[in-house]
C-alpha cells in the first residue's frame, strides 16, 4: 500500500548551522563562499532532485534573487512567480514562468490539472506558507558550516516543524551535512524518491 499523494512537494535549501537560508537582507555571499568549498562536478543531488521536478514555485524576492544571478537556470521547466505585489513579470522573463496571486492550495490544485505532479517549492516565506498548510511531504536541507547569527529562517525556533522526520544523512568531506526529510505519511512508502538513487 502506498501512501504517496497525487502530487508531491519538496523543498530543496541550503541552510546555516543556526537555521539561517538567507542573510536579512536576502543575502547568499555565506554560501556563494561555502559552495567555493566543493569539489568540481559536486551539486549534492541537486541535478538528482531536479530532473524528478515536474515544475517550481517560489516567492517573488527568490524569483528576483535567481533573475540576479544571470542565465535563467530552469531551462523551460514551468515555474509559478507567487507574488502580489508584482502586476507583471519583466520582459525578459522566459515563457515558461507564470506570475499568480493565489493561496498554496490552489497553486497546487492548478498545477495538478495541467499534470505537474511533482512540485519543488522555493523560498522562505512561501515554504513556510506550503508548511502551514500541510503542502510540504519531503525537505532537503544541506546544513553549510557557517553560522549567521540572524537572517531569514524557515520557521520561527529550532525545532523541525511536527510530522517531519530524518529518513537519511549524509555528511560530505567539506563540511556540507545534508538531511532528508519527509512527512510521516511518506515515510513508509518504499517508493518515495531519494535523493541519491
Ligand atoms: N538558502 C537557500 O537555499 C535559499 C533558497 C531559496 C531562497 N533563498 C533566499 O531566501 C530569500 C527569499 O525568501 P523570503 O522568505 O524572503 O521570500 P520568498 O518566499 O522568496 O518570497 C516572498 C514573497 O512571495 C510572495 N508570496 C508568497 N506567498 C504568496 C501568495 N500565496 N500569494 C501571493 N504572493 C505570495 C510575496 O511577494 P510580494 O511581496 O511581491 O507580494 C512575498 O513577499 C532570498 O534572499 C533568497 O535568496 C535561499
Amino acid at each position: 500500500m502506498t501512501n504517496r499523494p497525487t502530487v508531491f512537494c519538496s523543498v530543496f535549501m541550503a541552510i546555516s548551522q543556526d537555521g539561517f537560508i538567507a542573510r536579512p537582507d536576502g543575502a547568499l555571499d555565506w554560501l556563494d563562499e561555502a559552495n567555493r568549498r566543493m569539489p568540481p562536478g559536486e551539486d549534492c543531488g541537486f541535478g538528482n532532485f531536479m530532473a524528478r521536478v515536474d515544475a517550481l514555485v517560489m516567492g517573488r524576492k527568490t524569483f528576483d534573487t535567481v533573475r540576479a544571478m544571470g542565465a535563467w537556470p530552469y531551462g523551460d521547466k514551468p515555474v509559478v512567480v507567487l507574488s502580489r505585489s508584482l502586476q507583471h513579470l519583466p520582459q525578459q522573463t522566459p515563457a515558461s514562468v507564470h506570475l499568480r496571486a493565489v493561496q498554496p492550495h490552489e497553486v497546487v490544485e492548478s498545477l495538478r490539472k495541467r499534470g505537474l505532479h511533482r512540485l519543488y517549492i522555493d523560498g522562505g516565506a512561501t515554504v513556510r506558507a506550503f508548511l502551514q498548510a500541510g503542502l510540504i511531504h519531503e525537505m532537503v536541507l544541506t546544513e553549510v558550516p557557517c553560522t549567521l547569527g540572524q537572517g531569514i529562517a524557515l520557521w520561527s525556533g529550532r525545532d523541525l516543524p511536527a510530522g517531519f522526520s530524518v529518513q537519511n544523512e549524509r555528511t560530505y568531506p567539506f563540511g556540507f551535512v545534508q538531511r532528508h526529510f519527509l512527512f510521516k505519511s511518506i515515510e513508509q512508502d518504499s517508493e518515495a524518491p531519494k535523493v541519491h538513487p
